[in-house]
C-alpha cells in the first residue's frame, strides 16, 4: 500500500482528482469506480476544472458507482444518483448511458446486486475505484463485520452512519436504513483503488485501515490486501499513524 500524506486538504483532493484524470488520459475508455460523500466534492469540483484546462474527454468513459440508498428513486433529491448527476456527469462530456449506480427503487434487490456485479464484468472490471472512508472504517457501505468476501448486497446502515449522512436529508430520519453496496470483494477486483480521506475526524479509521489488522472490525483494512492501492491524507487525516 502507498501512502501519501500531504500538508493540506486541497493539496490532497489535487492528487486524487489528477490520478483520475491521468487514468482517462492513458486509457480514453477506461471504467471507473466512483464514490459520493461530501469528501468527493471537491475532487469533482477539480476534475471537472481540470477536464476543461487539459481538454480530456470522457466520451468513452464508464462509471460504476459504489452505492446507492435502498428505497430511493434516481431523481430523489438526495439519492446518490442526484449528486452524481449535479457533482460531476452533467459537469463533463461522459454520456449518461455510460454510467451506472446501483438502483434503489428496484423490487428485487438481489436480482439488481447480481445485474450489477454482471454489469461490471461485462465492462470488462473497474481500472480505477475511487474511495472514502467512513468514521467507523466503513468503504462504500460496507459497514463494521461485513465480509471482506462480500460482493454487491443490501446492508442496514449503522445509526452512526445514518447520522453522518443526515446533512444531505431534510430531516436525519428521512436517512433509508439500508443500502445496495459494492461488496469489499467487488472493490478488491478493481486494477487499482484510491482512497481520499481528509481531516482530523476520520484519523483513528485512517490509522486502523493501514497500520491495524485486517478484520471486518475495520472493512478498510481489507486494502492492506490490494496490489495497487493509495492512501491520500491530508496532515490531519494522518496524525493517527
Ligand atoms: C458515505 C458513503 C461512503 C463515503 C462516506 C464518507 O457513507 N457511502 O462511500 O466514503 O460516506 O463520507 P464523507 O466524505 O462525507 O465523510
Amino acid at each position: 500500500m502507498k501512502v501519501l500524506i500531504f500538508p493540506t486538504a486541497s493539496e490532497a483532493i489535487a492528487s486524487v482528482a489528477d490520478r483520475v484524470l491521468d487514468e482517462v488520459k492513458r486509457k480514453a475508455s477506461a471504467v471507473l469506480g466512483l464514490a459520493t460523500g461530501g469528501t468527493m466534492e471537491a475532487v469533482y469540483d477539480r476534475l471537472v476544472l481540470r477536464a476543461q484546462v487539459d481538454d480530456v474527454s470522457f466520451a468513452n468513459v464508464k462509471s460504476f458507482n459504489l452505492d446507492e440508498y435502498w428505497g430511493l428513486p434516481p431523481d430523489h433529491p438526495a439519492s446518490y444518483h442526484t449528486y452524481m448527476r449535479e457533482r460531476l456527469f452533467e459537469r463533463i462530456d461522459i454520456k449518461l448511458a455510460n454510467t451506472r449506480l446501483p438502483r434503489g427503487d428496484r423490487t428485487d434487490a438481489a436480482a439488481e446486486c447480481r445485474a450489477y456485479e454482471a454489469a461490471i464484468a461485462n465492462a470488462g472490471g473497474i481500472d480505477l475505484q475511487l474511495l472514502g472512508i467512513g468514521r467507523n472504517g466503513h468503504i462504500g457501505f460496507n459497514e463494521p463485520t461485513s465480509s471482506l468476501a462480500s460482493r454487491t448486497r443490501v446492508k442496514t446502515l449503522t445509526e452512526a452512519t445514518r447520522q453522518a449522512n443526515a446533512a444531505f436529508f431534510d430531516r436525519p430520519e428521512h436517512v433509508p436504513p439500508c443500502a445496495l453496496t459494492m461488496g469489499i470483494g467487488t472493490i478488491l477486483d478493481a486494477r487499482a483503488c484510491v482512497l481520499l480521506a481528509i481531516g482530523s475526524a476520520k484519523s483513528a479509521a485512517v490509522a486502523k485501515a493501514i497500520e491495524g489488522p485486517v478484520a471486518a472490525t475495520c472493512p478498510a483494512s481489507a486494502l492492506q490486501l490490494h496490489g495497487d492501492m493509495t492512501m491520500v491524507l491530508d496532515r490531519e487525516a494522518a496524525v493517527g499513524l
